[in-house]
């Protein structure tokens, strides 16, 4: 029997909710096959930083650090200023447990309507790889001057070293896959960064014969991923443009609401922390309408990562079943039912397997 330590982390608004639906498939997977969760959930969050000042105790990284991986809602409430929720929060667990990778496939389901007309859009199923350790998220830079003077300076970061292992994960997960790796580059306009990017994705293309790998500038890769979202296999970027990407790659798929993500931590220290791409929709938090799905996608990826590959399996085609028919899927995808009923319809499917 394998024992897992999890530690979860609901966070604000509709990642709380998620996460009840997270914990009720967890039951339903330990209830089925050979496998025991123990879960510490920990209640940092926006609500919390009011309370105490912090998104989390001095000691939270070493608590994260004993667990075997992370799963997290979403964290972020209006009147907390955003950067305190992702650099209090996020980033310093990416960062600490060496979560380099940040993996977020993409598949247009049976059954789910698209944005973009079904011809163009039939059979969409991709994975952002994007870097996520440096690039353009970085603390460096300042503000000088007042009023119309003001002046505002932000250094991005691009190493050799980081460049070279998110290509070299991306090579190797198309290897996996049907063989192609498109490279979000804008070397035309930013001409330090991008230029040591695409120099060094392709040297790592070298290594890699067997995958194609071609080179496309931000914009027009954006403009074929609504026009031919069909053609992309992985796609490798840096944090800031495989941010955009993925979320304009959920977009095109249906709804932020069913994107998965990863963070993973290849080279260790770990763990590796699994979470959905949205945030904690305000708009919507408390009424029972959130899509659960990007969520329990999460999960599958979590369990995969875990090598739980019988119950991840099961969860995948759950999760494919629910999304066939509107009457278990949520109104973003046009459906009618709510985050409960969704969620209870997937561990039924799970159950049955018993
Ligand atoms: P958001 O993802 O929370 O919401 C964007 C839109 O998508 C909203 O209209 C929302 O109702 C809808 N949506 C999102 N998830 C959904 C779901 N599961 N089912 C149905 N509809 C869904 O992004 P937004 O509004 O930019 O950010 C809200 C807060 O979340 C902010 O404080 C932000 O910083 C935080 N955030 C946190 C993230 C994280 O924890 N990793 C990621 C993105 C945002
Ligand atoms: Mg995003």
């Amino acid at each position: 029997m394998a024992v897992v330590s999890l530690a979860l982390i609901p966070g604000d608004g509709i990642g709380v909710e998620v996460m009840e639906s997270a914990k009720q498939i967890l039951d339903a997977v330990q209830a089925t096959y050979d496998v025991t969760f123990t879960m510490t959930e920990l209640d940092w969050s926006c609500e919390r930083y009011h309370r105490t000042g912090a998104m989390m105790p001095a000691d939270g990284l070493d608590v994260l650090g004993r667990h075997d991986a992370i799963l997290l809602g979403a964290v972020g409430w209006p009147g907390v200023p955003d950067h305190v929720s992702l650099w209090g929060l996020l980033i310093p667990i990416r960062r600490t447990f060496g979560q380099y990778v940040n993996l977020r496939p993409m598949r247009v389901f049976e059954g789910v309507p698209t944005p973009v007309r079904p011809e163009l859009s039939a059979g969409t199923d991709f994975v952002v790889v994007r870097e996520n350790s440096e690039g353009e998220y970085s603390e460096v830079g300042g503000r000088i001057g007042r009023g119309s003077s003001e002046v505002a300076l932000q250094q991005s970061t691009f190493s050799r070293v980081a460049v070279e292992r998110i290509a070299e994960y991306a090579m190797t997960t198309a290897e996996s896959r049907r063989g192609h790796v498109r490279s979000a580059t804008k070397s035309n306009g930013i001409i330090h960064t991008m230029t040591l990017w695409d120099e060094v994705v392709d040297d790592v293309a070298v290594r890699h014969p067997d995958v194609t790998m071609s080179r496309e500038h931000v914009d027009a890769m954006a403009a074929r991923m609504v026009m031919h979202p069909s053609d992309f296999d992985v796609v490798v970027a840096s944090n800031l443009l495989g941010d955009i990407l993925s979320d304009l790659a959920a977009a095109v798929c249906g709804s932020i609401g069913i994107a998965p993500s990863a963070n993973l931590a290849p080279d260790g220290p770990g763990p590796s922390m699994f979470e959905p791409v949205h945030g904690s929709a305000p708009d919507i938090a408390g009424k029972g309408l959130a899509n659960p799905i990007g969520m329990l996608w999460s999960v599958v990826l979590m369990l995969e990562h875990l090598r739980l590959q019988e119950p991840a399996a099961a969860l995948m085609s759950a999760i494919e079943e629910s999304l066939r028919d509107p009457r278990t899927r949520t109104a973003d995808l046009g459906g009618t039912a709510s985050t409960g009923e969704v969620t209870e319809f997937v561990a039924a499917l799970l159950l049955k397997e018993r």
